[in-house]
């Protein structure tokens, strides 16, 4: 049956002229048909580097965005138009317009987890793997003293880079749902009693009292990197549970425990095959965004790109 899928899969790619880009918090059933699956970083990265008509992108609205921002001469589909992110709609351009009026030379970094509106508002962007990088690369190109930084829209990455930097920023009061609420220190805890010998691994996006317990704080791609490279076995998972197929699959001796099952962004799994294969017939749900939002926010993207992790 998956056999046959991937089959006609693939016919429908040729055809079109598409390529399946792909979140690692997506549904196994996605993993095993992308092309290529990424972190947000990776993922924008790869978005410039084909050369490929169509990008069916599987993950959440405002990556696809990216893609979208990154290429405007490409089209990008998403297989459910309704894959949002909370996180990325605590910050509004109005409101951080506003919220620019209060310092007198503002300096922007929004993490990429927000609407092109923001993003066309910001100086830099960021994601959960460049955001030390990109914090320090402003210290090395400004005098620190002349400007404010401001950082949208999630305050335990924001907290945890400031923390990690030494660099102090003005840290707007989003978070995520997923990583925040689910992902509880007494879940690590419980996690750690059970497996004392494991290393425990979480995402930038936790609540501090949950990363207080971490072995190490890294992105979902750098997670991958490192396990991949380390001689530890065993690992407790702090990020969305949709990263452990990909783990499982890449280190079949290692063993992975999730902080908690509950982490699962529902957004993220809004994706399904069959979404996929009805995007792909169909081209629909074309992700854009207007020309003078694409041009402003390119540039800041542009920048992020360039930082490393
Ligand atoms: P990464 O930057 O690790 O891919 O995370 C994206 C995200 O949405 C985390 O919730
Ligand atoms: Fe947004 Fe959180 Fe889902 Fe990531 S896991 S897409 S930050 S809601």
């Amino acid at each position: 049956m998956m056999n046959n899928i991937i089959k006609s899969l693939n016919k429908l790619k040729k055809e079109k002229n598409a390529v399946i880009l792909a979140h690692i918090y997506q549904l196994p059933e996605i993993h095993d048909i992308a092309d290529f699956i990424g972190d947000s970083l990776e993922l924008s990265r790869k978005a410039t580097q084909i050369d490929i008509k169509t990008i069916i992108f599987c993950g959440v609205h405002f990556m696809a965005e990216t893609a979208f921002i990154l290429n405007p001469n490409k089209k990008v589909l998403i297989p459910d138009i309704n894959a949002g992110c909370p996180m990325a709609d605590m910050v509004t351009a109005e409101k951080l317009k506003k919220f620019k009026t209060k310092f007198k030379n503002p300096y922007v970094i929004s993490y990429v987890n927000s609407s092109a509106e923001v993003k066309a508002e910001s100086d830099i962007c960021c994601t959960s793997s460049n955001a030390v990088n990109v914090v320090k690369s402003i210290a090395l190109n400004k005098n620190l003293k002349d400007i404010d930084i401001i950082f949208v829209p999630d305050r335990n990455l924001g907290n945890y880079v400031q923390k990690v930097s030494g660099i102090k920023m003005n840290i707007w009061d989003g978070f995520c749902p997923t990583h925040n609420n689910f992902i509880l220190p007494e879940y690590v805890i419980k996690a750690k009693k059970e497996h004392p010998n494991a290393e425990i691994l979480m995402h930038p996006e936790c609540h501090p009292a949950a990363i207080s317990y971490a072995d190490h704080i890294m992105s979902t791609g750098t997670m991958c990197k490192y396990i991949k490279k380390s001689s530890e076995n065993e690992f407790i998972i702090g990020t969305e549970t949709g990263i452990l197929y990909k783990l499982e699959k890449d280190n079949p001796t290692k063993k992975f425990y999730p902080v908690t099952n509950l982490a699962e962004c529902p957004n993220m799994k809004k994706i399904t095959l069959a979404k996929v294969l009805d995007t792909l017939i169909n081209l629909k749900n074309i992700v854009s965004v207007p020309n003078n939002i694409q041009q402003k926010a390119y540039q800041p993207l542009l920048k992020m790109i360039k930082i490393s992790a």
